[in-house]
């Protein structure tokens, strides 16, 4: 059974953690593995949801909410929202269709339709999840920026996607967007959310809100219209614009129905921002697909908000990140252990490697483990899980899920070796075909292209197989940055430092992190005529702030005479990591001389 092979990359092996039937409160959803995935298939998925009437398409808002407004669930609360200042509100299906029926027609009185792009920043707000479901219902495009973006990262990100509406608060607009608007030029509406300022060039959300039509009749849509645009991050270049379309709900709907084990009277909590993709995917779209109440927190982390939201909300089924579970052990398990978790039934964790002990820590201070998933904002779903019914083993991401082939495979010039035997580290690679797949890098055509070959698509995440088919994940195999579940490209970090007038050239890093996994780290260059100090160190480090925002700026910045690059001009960012960690330098044969 357990050869060598089916050790994880680190060597150790934790015990697996196995949860007899007798615990179990309600049947999971998917209790047999293999027979699951064999009677699988994705046209069968597809009958639990819809369609519009008339057999008029696929739209992922009738999905979520219309087609439950107009039944049984009209009444249930669709979205609990916790404000920052103890205000609870709550919103129905019936409610939730009203609104977004209304952005919809917001949208239509100014000639917003088909294709075009909806922007939102800001926090996690009612009106950020109706302007997103509203715009997906107009046929519209829905970009979510992360609000603790600065103006730089929104003013890349708007311009690539030509946004034409941007969905924002005052104080946002104020403080990131106002002083750009001269160099968003797609940008022909900005919907303010909240009384108070208003600034030139803004509309009032309410105002429009109150004067539209609350009913709306959902445009014929295609499963291929898109729906999503998310922004990721590569290591070279502008971030990439994956483009996702309304038949991804078809892999929403299903994949949380295996991994996160969605049952009807679930109340669910996804505490991922919907600035990134598992925010929307699993914090907007699939819970209320499944008809659930989701709880929407706008505050940030605190250990004891959190086990009160948990305890008070009666949550089910929650779905988190490693740095916040670094930071709930942090605290210790005995103020988990003095609350009630009795409703608790599912704790689930994705973006980030989970350590082992944190899988543990689960059974120690709620009583159950957490459950790692893999997925990346190109698939747009969950890819691989430790499922409910199934042995959890720490450390592992665990194994695809129904409709979902993955293989380990190596790179030979242009051609993908799988390798078959287990244990053996090469790249993750899946093969195309699931509904949420991403259609397009927009505008990049060949940087798409390049991520597929002899019929795989190539995650770039460098992982193992354990010979019961477990995946174990290695490292990322580029010098993208994991920062608090965040990916941040090197690029756009040095592209802002080097134009600070001091800076001759940059180069960003992740270093390790207890808690974020990583942390961003500059090495900086200067140019002739100035000269490193503490207080430079710190301007830099502000500047990075201001324009980049808290979640992209370096936490760190160290000056080094020079950045080594290689002949090509390429920053080594490999080496100033070694250099960094006292690591091994590795091969620097192609190390330009400085
Ligand atoms: C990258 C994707 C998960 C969707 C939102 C983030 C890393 C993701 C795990 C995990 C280890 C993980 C990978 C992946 N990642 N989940 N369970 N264990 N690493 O999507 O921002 O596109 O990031 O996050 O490196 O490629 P993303």
């Amino acid at each position: 059974m357990a050869s060598d092979a089916s050790l994880p990359a680190s060597g150790t092996r934790w015990p697996a953690i196995t949860k007899p039937r007798s615990d179990w409160n309600v049947v999971p959803n998917l209790v047999d593995y293999d027979r699951t995935r064999a009677a699988f298939s994705w046209e069968n998925a597809r009958r639990d949801l819809d369609g519009l009437p008339g057999g008029r398409g696929l739209n992922i808002a009738h999905e979520a909410v219309d087609r439950h407004a107009a039944g049984r669930l009209a009444t249930r609360v669709a979205i609990r929202w916790l404000s920052k200042d103890g205000q609870r509100r709550e919103l129905t299906y019936a409610d939730l269709r009203e609104g977004t029926s209304r952005f919809a027609n917001v949208l239509q009185a100014l000639g917003i339709g088909n294709g075009d792009i909806v922007a939102a920043l800001a926090g996690r707000i009612p009106e950020l999840y109706i302007a997103a479901l509203g715009t997906i219902k107009n046929g519209s495009v829905f970009t979510p920026l992360f609000s603790a973006f600065g103006p730089e990262p929104i003013q890349t990100r708007i311009n690539i996607a030509k946004a034409r509406v941007l969905v924002t608060t005052p104080a946002l607009y104020q403080k990131k967007v106002e002083a750009l608007r001269g160099s968003l030029p797609s940008l022909e509406h900005v919907l303010l959310v909240g009384a108070g300022a208003s600034f030139a060039g803004t509309r009032d959300l309410a105002a429009l809100m109150a004067g539209a039509d609350s009913q709306f009749v959902i445009p014929p849509t295609d499963p291929n219209d898109v729906a999503l645009l998310h922004f990721t991050s590569g290591t070279t270049g502008k971030p990439k614009g994956a483009v996702h379309v309304h038949e991804a709900v078809v892999a929403h709907h299903a994949t949380a129905r295996f991994a996160l084990d969605f049952h009807d009277d679930d109340i669910f909590w996804c505490t991922a921002d919907p600035g990134w993709i598992t925010g929307t995917s699993y914090g907007i779209i699939a819970p209320l697909t499944h008809g659930l109440t989701s709880i929407v927190d706008e505050a940030d982390f605190d250990a004891e908000r959190w086990y009160t939201i948990l305890e008070k909300e009666r949550v089910t089924v929650w779905y988190t990140a490693p740095t916040a579970i670094r930071m709930l052990i942090r605290t210790g398990a005995a103020a988990a252990r003095a609350r009630d978790f009795r409703s608790l039934r599912f704790l689930s964790s994705v973006g980030e490697p989970l350590n082992p002990e944190a899988v543990r820590w689960g059974v120690e201070a709620f009583g159950r483990p957490f459950h790692d998933n893999w997925w990346q904002t190109e698939t747009g779903g969950i890819m691989i899980a430790n499922f409910a019914a199934s042995e959890v083993r720490p450390g592992s991401m665990g194994r695809p899920l129904p409709g979902i082939d993955a293989a380990i495979v190596r790179r030979v010039d242009n051609r993908i070796e799988v390798i078959d035997e287990p244990g053996i580290q090469g790249e993750l690679a899946l093969k195309p075909g699931w509904p949420s797949m991403f259609r397009a890098y927009l505008s990049d055509d060949v940087r798409y292209r390049r991520c597929f070959a002899d019929g795989y698509y190539l995650t770039g995440d460098l992982a193992r197989r354990d010979s019961d088919g477990y995946y174990w994940f290695v490292g990322r195999a580029d010098d993208v940055i994991k920062s608090s579940g965040h990916l941040i490209g090197p690029f756009e970090v040095e592209s802002v430092l080097v134009e600070h007038p001091a800076v001759a050239e940059a180069g960003v890093i992740g270093k390790p992190d207890p808690i974020a996994l990583e942390i961003v780290k500059a090495f900086v260059a200067l140019k002739p005529g100035f000269e490193p100090s503490e207080t430079l160190r710190r301007e830099l480090l502000a500047f990075t702030r201001v324009r980049l925002g808290a979640a992209v700026a370096p936490k760190e910045l160290d000056f080094r005479p020079s950045i080594p690059k290689n002949r090509a001009g390429k920053i080594m960012r490999r080496l100033l990591k070694a250099r960094e960690l006292g690591l091994p330098e590795g091969d620097t044969s192609t190390l330009e001389a400085s």
